[in-house]
């Protein structure tokens, strides 16, 4: 994955680039996940075939009985023959179309469903920066709109295709082995057909590569702003953010009009040609004939073969724009099923012990994107189970401290200890797992208030959860709701107030049974009161363990033992409250600023 640059062009350009160089490639990657069953697979290649063979032979045997009825009178017993085995083929045909499209329906489904189930993991396994550079509504497209194209061609696409060329060559094999002269003759004319499609599809290709790469715009854009409705509101945005979306969308309806139109001309245009086809067989044919280098029962196969013919081409010349879209749709796929994970663990890295609590940064420097130094030379210890308070402005750099210290980024330089050992040494989850973060947003799953709090521990009893909850002080407000613990969160939670999420995300973190505690902002956004409640429930939680607790508000984090504040990713003052206060540098100043804020509001 590239890191730097606009990542939404990058991206395209990427996919532009592949598709030209390994459409082919991808294709066969994509059908490797129908071959992987390789039973049904084979029935399926075999049953097609006969599907095929019988529907070339049909023609066989009606110019064989046409030649019977031209001979006159004589027995009846070989156009009997012939016509049983015409009832035969009929019959095979019938049996073979039924099995391959029953089993190719169930080897579709379980493909899509690997594909789908592979991307799915493969994105919970990036780390965070993937999505940092990533729109959210991009990566949505991926998962579904791309896929979509793909399970067309799956269930569709595949079996017209493989079917289509049998058709093609057997139907080409019998033809020369009945009469080379007429052969030629017709695929003179199925080579125009070819021609003019290769035009039509030359016009149609780049069209449905457009219009994909527009509707992930436009969902992307759509999911947006409906998640961001309020703020649309608030704003009075409504009318600029339809008329965006219109524009988006008209830009869609065109592409979309060109690709369509594209795809539809090929039809019509297919059609005319088989039947132009016909009119030029029976010509030169019935020319031949009169010339007596002919038989009409050969005509009549030929008749029959041209138009079979026909519609394997036009099925193979529709599919094409849907080889495409699925080759775009399923190289987007892959890009990202090939990402590999920016953090990764060193080869045998040893589990992260068990935490004590001891935090080392030593001259750490840390930049997002390269030549953007966001941390300058960090250095501080935290000793276990002390309470350690960053302050500062926003921007300042208190959240990446953070971000780094569970590892979610690697530095640029310096070393982050935990313990004695070296973060970048051990294995990330297992330092992950130890550690409970509360950010200033909380996240909720649409699911019961239940299985919300159990998210921090598979395994977690209903006892757990529940002790959890009255350790946070959120289990009064949760036995008020309609169905108690069962209650189903609507949207994650907007039925509760941010107060109410706020102690649920902490409850969940006590149920982690965490060995050391990161609360960035946890309490910014509720009212004093609210947070007094909160505080006491977080005091439990903190009880013995290391924690860092980044605060707006000063007075959250004045019984700290230590307090960092930082601004611009340096620490420019250390120290406890009193002897910060005693400094009268910037925090003190910062103090004072909040402090007259609160004698004005009256509330202290
Ligand atoms: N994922 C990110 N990618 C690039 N830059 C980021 C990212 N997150 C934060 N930044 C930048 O890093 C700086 C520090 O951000 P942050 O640590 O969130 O500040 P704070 O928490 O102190 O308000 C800001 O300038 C911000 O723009
Ligand atoms: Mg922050």
């Amino acid at each position: 994955m590239s890191t730097n640059g606009d990542d939404t062009n990058d991206m395209v350009n990427h996919d532009k680039e592949n598709h030209s160089r390994g459409r082919l490639s991808t294709l066969r990657r994509l059908l490797g996940y129908l071959t992987r069953y390789k039973l049904r697979f084979t029935l399926i290649v075999l049953t097609m075939f006969g599907y095929s063979l019988m529907l070339t032979i049909i023609p066989a045997f009606l110019g064989e009985a046409t030649n019977i009825i031209t001979k006159g009178p004589g027995p009846l017993s070989p156009l009997q023959n012939t016509i049983y085995m015409l009832i035969i083929a009929i019959i095979f045909l019938w049996v073979f179309g039924y099995t391959s499209q029953r089993l190719l329906a169930d080897i579709a489904q379980k493909a899509l469903y690997n594909l789908r189930t592979e991307l799915f993991s493969q994105i919970q396994k990036f780390s965070l920066s993937f999505f940092d550079q990533r729109p959210i509504g991009q990566l949505m497209s991926r998962v579904t709109n791309d896929l979509d194209v793909v399970d067309q061609f799956f269930s569709v696409g595949v079996m017209q295709l493989i079917q289509s060329i049998f058709t093609v060559v057997l139907a080409t094999i019998i033809m020369l082995y009945l009469n080379v002269g007429l052969t030629i003759l017709t695929y003179l004319t199925i080579l125009g057909m070819m021609a003019l499609s290769g035009i039509l599809s030359r016009i149609s290709g780049p069209a449905f590569e457009h219009l994909q790469e527009q509707m992930a715009e436009l969902n992307g854009f759509a999911e947006e702003h409906i998640s961001g409705q309020k703020t649309v509101i608030a704003y009075r945005q409504q009318e600029s953010t339809a008329s965006l979306f219109d524009k988006l969308s008209q830009k869609v309806n065109l592409t979309g009009q060109k690709a369509q139109f594209a795809a539809l001309v090929n039809q019509p245009a297919a059609l005319v040609f088989a039947n132009l086809q016909i009119i030029v067989l029976l010509l030169v044919g019935g020319y031949l004939i009169i010339e007596g280098q002919v038989v009409l029962g050969e005509l009549i196969a030929f008749i029959g073969f041209a138009s079979e013919l026909s519609a394997p081409l036009t099925q193979i010349f529709s599919t094409y724009s849907q080889i495409i879209s699925a080759t775009v749709g399923a190289n987007r796929v892959f890009q990202i099923m090939d990402g590999k994970p920016e953090i990764v663990d060193r080869e045998a890295a040893p589990p992260m012990p068990i935490i004590e609590g001891e935090v080392d940064f030593l001259n750490v420097d840390f930049s997002y994107v390269p030549g953007r130094k966001i941390l300058k030379n960090n250095t501080f210890s935290a000793q276990p189970g002390e309470t350690i308070g960053l302050c500062g402005p926003t921007g300042a750099g208190k959240s990446t401290i953070i971000n780094i210290l569970t590892r979610y980024y690697d530095l640029d330089s310096g070393e982050i200890r935990v313990d004695e050992e070296r973060i970048d040494e051990i294995q990330q989850d297992t330092l992950r797992i130890q550690i409970a973060q509360v950010l200033q947003e909380p996240f909720l799953f649409s699911d019961t208030i239940m299985n919300n709090l159990r998210y921090a521990r598979e395994g977690a009893s209903d006892e757990d959860c529940i002790r959890a909850a009255k350790q946070a002080n959120a289990h009064n407000f949760i036995i008020m709701q309609p169905q108690g613990y069962d209650t189903i969160l609507q949207d994650g939670g907007a039925d509760l107030s941010q107060g109410q999420r706020q102690m649920l995300t902490i409850a969940r973190a006590m149920v982690a049974e965490p060995r050391m505690l990161i609360l960035d902002e946890a309490t910014s956004n509720v009212d004093t009161r609210t947070e007094k409640l909160i505080q006491e429930g977080l005091l439990k939680l903190q009880e013995g363990k290391t924690s860092f607790i980044i605060a707006h508000r000063l007075s959250t984090i004045q019984d700290a033992d230590q307090i960092l504040v930082i601004d611009k990713g340096e620490i420019i003052e250390r120290g406890s409250h009193e002897e910060l206060m005693k400094m009268n540098g910037f925090y003190h100043e910062l103090f004072m600023s909040q402090f007259r804020g609160k004698i004005s509001e009256g509330n202290v």
